[in-house]
């Protein structure tokens, strides 16, 4: 069904605002451990997804414009999975753990409302219906990969 991806995205989206959301009013140090796993469980199979469809495709484009901006985001999924990576290495109820965890919120915040203003309009002209839904297929596998290797 054409719209089913960008749906699928938006609600991944959605559920990555929530969490945000809810970590920037957290106060409670204890609270930020529990909170940084359901980010990082939300947001890696998410960003493994997109790159092994649509922005697997999208980096070989004959288009310059949609080259640079495609490595746009497939920078920010690097800086992102590096600060996911040292945040899950430091003491998670330190102020610094608090830091970094905002900052990569806000990457990402940053990264998504791009993605969806920018990215969905690429993809709809690159992509036929049917080449939509099979992106879509291959993003579910992917996550479903990645969210198993996670636990
Ligand atoms: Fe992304
Ligand atoms: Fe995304």
């Amino acid at each position: 069904m054409a719209g089913k991806f960008f749906e699928v995205l938006k609600k991944d989206h959605d559920e990555q605002r929530e969490l945000t959301k809810k970590f920037k009013k957290e106060k409670s140090s204890s609270e930020w451990k529990n909170l940084f796993q359901e980010i990082k469980k939300e947001l890696q199979p998410h960003v493994k997804g997109e790159e092994a469809s649509f922005f697997h495709r999208l980096k070989d484009s004959e288009d310059r414009e949609i080259r640079l901006e495609t490595l746009e985001k497939l920078q920010e999924h690097d800086v992102m999975e590096h600060l996911l990576e040292e945040a899950h290495n430091m003491d998670q109820t330190s102020e610094e753990f608090w830091a970094k965890v905002k900052v990569l919120l806000e990457i990402n915040e940053h990264h998504i409302d791009e993605e969806e203003q920018e990215t969905f309009i690429v993809m709809k002209k690159q992509f036929s219906d049917d080449e939509l839904d099979s992106l879509l297929d291959k993003f579910n596998q992917e996550k479903e990969k990645v969210k198993k290797e996670i636990g």
